[in-house]
């Protein structure tokens, strides 16, 4: 198969290149395209036969649901029960923008979506050219991250390509996407509503719209009664070389990152360090790949970069690549820890 690359303008996408990616879709193809949060791969939801291609061309474990991603609410009642009070909150406060419900799923969800759970994940995407495609379609757009399994979500067209090349029908390039890192996902299928991935909407602005509804802070472990989301893997988004990522603070860390590295370079193999901006100094003068990461006080660049620099880290043929946790809070420091977190083959609490 060859994969066709179609440029389109991210804020006023061409309507015959979405119709062609539309009428793609309709008839079964696998078509990624931009999101505000990564790329997404996305096929006819009510399509079995082609929501198990998509399974294949990524080769995700059928074990891991699908996100549905519909034009508005009215799009999402008919793959539901019913749409709970919490739901309506926040679709008025986020959607189109980078929030998942997880909602009791109606017959109409394919098993091959929701994985056989009695939930489906749906969402409302922000992106012009997503909306066009979503609109053009009129379908249902189940969509993972345009990724093949556990290597990092794709942020260009060009990691789309990397991953998917001649595996899927289309891509369509509407350059980088603005956020950086996936949706958060929240399950509003049981009484109180629980967070099962931090992503792009922090908790607390989650939390202030659901006033009076609502949020269980217990975290997704420890939950009652409730199945773990399935595609949390820990080992996940993680580039080829082995990650250790640094907690502590900036001086500690940044000294146990030198000495790893030495201790590394000493054992032949190539370094990449993933630096926040401020820290490029410390590794100066090692023989390392220094990949910037942006500046640890604006958790919206390195949201932006994370993803590209795990990559190029792969790229420079790197055997380790070394990372510290950021010290800033901001909306977005949980999504950027969990995905550091899941990138890392080791994780070392420094403290003295
Ligand atoms: O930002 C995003 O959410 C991107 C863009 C493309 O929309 N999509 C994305 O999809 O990150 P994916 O498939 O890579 O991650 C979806 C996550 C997985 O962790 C999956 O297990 C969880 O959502 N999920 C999907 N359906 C679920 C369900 N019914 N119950 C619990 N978790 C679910
Ligand atoms: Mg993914």
């Amino acid at each position: 198969m060859t994969t066709e690359l179609l440029r389109v303008d991210p804020v006023h996408p061409d309507s015959d290149a979405m119709a062609r990616a539309a009428a793609c879709l309709r008839r079964g193809g696998l078509v990624a395209f931009p999101t505000e949060t990564v790329y997404g791969l996305g096929v006819h939801a009510l399509d079995r036969a082609a929501v198990a291609r998509l399974f294949e061309a990524k080769q995700r474990p059928a074990h891991d649901p699908l996100i549905v991603h519909v034009a508005g609410l009215e799009g999402a009642a008919d793959l539901v029960e019913s749409i709970p009070a919490a739901a309506r909150a926040l679709a008025d406060r986020f959607w189109p923008g980078p929030l998942t419900f997880v909602l009791r799923r109606s017959q109409r969800v394919p098993d091959e979506v929701t994985a056989g759970l009695d939930t489906v994940a749906v969402r409302v995407p922000a992106h012009p050219v997503a909306r066009a495609l979503i609109e053009a379609a009129g379908l249902p757009v189940a969509a993972p991250s345009a990724n093949l399994f556990s290597r990092p979500s794709p942020t260009t067209a060009a990691h789309v390509l990397a991953d998917l090349d001649g595996r899927i029908e289309m891509i369509l390039d509407g350059g980088p996407t603005p956020v950086g890192v996936e949706s958060t996902v929240i399950d509003l299928s049981e009484t109180r509503p629980v967070i099962l991935r931090p992503g792009a909407i922090g908790a607390d602005a989650i939390r202030h719209a659901l006033v009076g509804l609502g949020l269980d802070e217990s975290g997704p472990e420890n939950a009652a009664s409730r199945p773990r989301s399935p595609g949390l893997l820990s080992k996940h988004y993680a580039p080829r070389a082995a990650v250790t990522v640094y907690e502590g603070s900036r001086s500690r860390t940044l000294l146990a990152m030198r000495a790893e590295a030495e201790t590394q370079l000493g054992l032949g193999r190539r370094v990449a360090v993933l630096a926040y901006t401020e820290d490029h100094a410390s590794f100066v003068d090692l023989p390392v790949l220094t990949l910037d990461l942006g500046a640890e006080t604006d958790p919206p660049a390195i949201a932006r970069a994370l993803y590209a620099v795990l990559r190029q880290c792969d790229e420079a043929g790197a055997d380790v690549a070394l990372a510290r946790m950021p010290a800033t809070r901001h909306e977005l420091t949980p999504a950027i820890a969990d995905r550091l977190r899941r990138a890392a083959a080791r994780l070392v609490a420094v403290t003295s």
